[in-house]
């Protein structure tokens, strides 16, 4: 049975659904799963004992969000000695334009160059976009943006855009480079 620690930031609570879903995935193959929001609940020395370390994070404003970033950077040695994996949750990753799947790319080989961690795997997860939760400028500015993405402008509703069968695919990847 394999120990994997599952770490995330989120704003809107999205990339938490993602890690608890995919530390579901996990222990429905058998091993064990741990989750922590690293904003409120970092893991202490014992993450070390992992035999492997998910770190998520989604993107604002072509950005990671800073705790993640803060902590594959100070960890970067123990990341890229362990069997790692990142995923980043993003609006543009639920984009129908061509360009979006090179966008999405870009944020995520930025943030590995800027942490100095190079995780053995990474998945470009589709976020959510909760329009009633937004602050009157956020709501005008994300419509405009998913506009341009090809996604919904209706602010009456909060979209969901994970492809969560793709989640689960995901972490058994990691599970598989395992053994
Ligand atoms: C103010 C704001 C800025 C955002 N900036 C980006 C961005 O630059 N690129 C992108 O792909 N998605 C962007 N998004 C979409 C978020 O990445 C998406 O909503 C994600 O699911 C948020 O995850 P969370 O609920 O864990 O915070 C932005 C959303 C907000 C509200």
């Amino acid at each position: 049975m394999a120990t994997v620690r599952i770490l995330y930031a989120t704003t809107y609570g999205h990339t938490a659904k993602v890690a608890q879903h995919l530390a579901q995935a996990i222990a429905a193959q058998g091993h064990r799963a741990s989750v922590y929001d690293v904003a409120t609940n970092p893991p202490s020395a014992d993450l070390v004992a992992a035999d492997a370390i998910i770190l998520g994070s989604p993107v604002y404003q072509n950005r990671h969000l800073r705790p993640i970033h803060a902590f594959a950077r100070q960890h970067r040695k123990l990341l890229n000695r362990t069997p790692s994996a990142f995923f980043s949750v993003s609006g543009v990753a639920a984009s129908t334009r061509p360009a979006a799947p090179a966008m999405a790319r870009k944020v995520v080989a930025r943030f590995c160059v800027a942490t100095g961690w190079y995780p053995s795997q990474v998945a470009i997860i589709a976020g959510a976009i909760p329009y009633t939760r937004y602050p009157p400028l956020t709501r005008l500015l994300i419509r405009w943006f998913m506009a341009r993405q090809g996604g919904s402008t209706d602010t009456r509703s909060d979209d969901v855009y994970t492809d969560w069968a793709a989640v689960t695919a995901f972490a058994d990847a990691v599970v598989r480079e395992l053994f």
